[in-house]
């Protein structure tokens, strides 16, 4: 078969590890012709490609990024975006694509589906917010680098007497705020799905340190809001109002706030520290090769066994098929149960009020 392939959205680790797999597994075990089309949706507007051989996908598996690059184009807000992408398609010989994105790269893949091409969904995001998929790829280095991060926040937070706020990734969802602060031993740990109030947030800061421990670390993510009668009035922080071609504002900004009221209701010396992009770049750890490798395999065995407009997702560690429009029509966002499970790690109800 020719089968397109192409990488879109937000770049995570891991990306490469998938195109590496289903080249492989694709030339190898079914003697399938690939063609990468380059950086997301804009690589069939414009029909931009690369071929995609045993060479192009040599000594990939450890690299971040992506080698067929990325973007956020989305053909539906162009005048005839989708009509291009199918024109490239056809043009191409393209008997299938593979899309490998998160829920905006995959609503595009839905309609492409819904159009009559034949294409299959691998779900990418360091955010793990896809609906469907137990962890989606790049989620586990992400958390790895925050954790690290925070191991050497800790010592200097220690060394100074310091409150240490540090901002993290994960859009509308606090999955990695919430495992990472987990894995850091964070104080407190603030998510979207919990609206915070800062009084308890400082209160709880003043406990602790008036229980003879002079430093604590804060990790929030950038998509945590101040409960109603706080600063920002329970919206998310935003670093300006402009928007990205799927409707996406652009989040951050909260770690300075945050730090700045800290400080002025607890008076403790108090630094904000945003990791932003870092939090996606490089290497993938061993767990995102693994699991990136394994959606690759199942995305090219779906292609064969016909099972199109389906997305390669994690269920109980099995790699299963599961229709796009499951995994698309809801973000994953922290349950209730997973917040009472953490609350178990805090030792007063004002903390636990803060998580
Ligand atoms: O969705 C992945 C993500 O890294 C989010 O966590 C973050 O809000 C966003 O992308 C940042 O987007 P950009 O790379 O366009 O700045």
């Amino acid at each position: 078969m020719k089968i397109g392939m192409l990488t879109g959205g937000g770049d995570c680790p891991g990306l490469n590890a998938v195109i590496r797999a289903v080249v492989r597994k694709g030339i190898f075990t079914y003697g399938d012709a690939f063609v990468g089309f380059l950086e997301g949706w804009r690589g069939l507007v414009d029909d931009n490609t690369m071929v995609l051989d045993l060479e192009a996908v040599g000594g990939i598996l450890p690299r971040g990024g992506t080698i067929l690059r990325t973007s956020r184009t989305n053909p539906s807000k162009r005048p005839d975006g989708i009509d291009r992408c199918m024109a490239s398609l056809e043009k191409n010989k393209i008997e299938a694509l593979i899309a490998i994105g998160g829920d905006d790269t995959l609503s595009v893949a839905q309609k492409l589906h819904e159009r009559g091409a034949k294409v299959v969904g691998v779900p990418k995001t360091i955010d793990n917010d896809l609906g469907g998929t137990d962890y989606t790829f790049g989620f586990d280095t992400a958390c790895n680098i925050v954790c690290e991060a925070l191991d050497r926040v800790h010592t200097t937070a220690e060394a100074h007497n310091r409150v240490m706020v540090v901002e993290v990734m994960g859009r509308d969802a606090g999955w990695i705020a919430l495992y990472s602060g987990i894995a850091g031993g964070a104080d407190v740990i603030l998510i979207p799905e919990r609206p915070f109030d800062v009084d308890k947030v400082a209160d709880s800061i003043r406990q602790r340190h008036e229980r003879g421990l002079y430093f604590s670390i804060v990790v929030v993510a950038e998509g945590a809001k101040f409960s109603s009668a706080e600063p920002g009035q329970g919206a998310p922080v935003l670093q300006d109002m402009g928007k990205d071609e799927f409707g996406h504002v652009k989040l951050g900004g909260i770690a300075n706030i945050l730090a700045r009221e800290i400080e002025k209701r607890t008076g403790f010396e108090t630094r904000a520290v945003v990791l932003g992009h870092i939090q996606r770049g490089g290497s993938p750890s061993a767990f995102d090769r693994v699991l990136a490798t394994r959606y690759g395999l199942g995305a090219i065995d779906m292609v064969h066994r016909g099972e199109f407009g389906c997305m390669a997702a994690l269920r109980s560690n099995k790699i299963v098929s599961i229709p796009l429009i499951e995994a698309i029509s809801r973000n994953r966002v922290v349950d209730n149960e997973m917040i009472q499970i953490v609350d178990g790690l805090f030792e007063r109800a004002a903390d636990k009020q803060v998580v």
